[in-house]
């Protein structure tokens, strides 16, 4: 049995006050660790130690939306996994789309990170998906490939269990626009299946795969229901315990 991971992406949301209220809403939905459902939630970096605290001892974990791959040194405006993890994280996202877009970040770079990560003890959600054009043009299953491929390079089996895949298609991210039931578990399948080929399939078994891209509470019992769909990296919906509770709770009653 995969336990479902609800994960909601602040981005670059919030502040100390509302920040610290979304946190004890959630806490106060899952205030110890269940075995039934996961919940991590990502603020941005100035406000992952404050969140992290608030969140101590609950059933709400923490995770950077990013991280360097350098323990330290000169590197401006960057911040390593270690400090993450000083400050209280269990997680830390890469490869979001918005970094591969807007920082325009490689997947050689991308997997240089998860291996830091890994190296570490910090657990991984990589994330992948195609652009609207890739998925037109027939290539969602090419993109997939290579990002996994690329992303995690020299990464072996027995890590796997602290890396969770999220299938992210970036045409369905902020748009409004969400995948499908049938989309997210063709591409979810081919997930699957990827991971039996490159390792096992006891990796392929274990590895949590979640969908990213729109998700709200009209749309998340459908998702979640789908054999191979694990969990859900949730952005804008994150923000919002109205809106984030009842995603957490269609976590709860998908397990598969
Ligand atoms: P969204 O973002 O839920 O606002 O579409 C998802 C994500 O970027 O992880």
């Amino acid at each position: 049995m995969r336990r479902p991971i609800i994960a909601g992406n602040w981005k670059m949301n919030t502040c100390r006050e509302t920040g610290v209220a979304l946190v004890a809403a959630l806490k106060a939905e899952v205030p110890a660790p269940s075995d039934s459902v996961e919940v991590v939630v990502c603020p941005p970096y100035p406000y992952l130690g404050l969140i992290a605290a608030e969140a101590a001892g609950s059933g709400v974990e923490v995770g950077g939306q990013n991280a360097w791959y350098e323990t330290s040194g000169a590197f401006t405006g960057e911040v390593s996994c270690e400090m993450l993890q000083d400050v209280g994280c269990q997680w830390v996202v890469l490869g979001h789309s918005e970094r591969r877009q807007i920082n325009g970040e490689s997947d050689e770079l991308i997997n240089t990170k998860v291996r830091k990560a890994l190296s570490v003890g910090l657990k991984v959600i990589l994330c992948v998906g195609e652009l609207l054009d890739d998925r037109e043009g027939n290539r969602t299953e090419v993109v997939l490939e290579t990002q996994m491929t690329g992303g995690l390079v020299d990464v072996s089996a027995e890590q796997m269990a602290s890396v969770v895949i999220a299938y992210e298609p970036v045409w369905a991210i902020g748009t409004g626009k969400v995948a499908s039931d049938e989309q997210a578990e063709d591409a979810h399948r081919f997930l699957r299946g990827w991971l039996e080929s490159r390792f096992d399939g006891n990796v392929a078994a274990a590895t949590r795969i979640l969908y990213g891209g729109s998700v709200k509470p009209d749309n998340a019992s459908g998702l979640l229901g789908q054999p191979n769909v694990d969990g859900a990296l949730v952005g804008g919906a994150s923000l919002k315990p109205e809106l984030f509770i009842p995603i957490i709770r269609a976590g709860e009653t998908s397990v598969s």
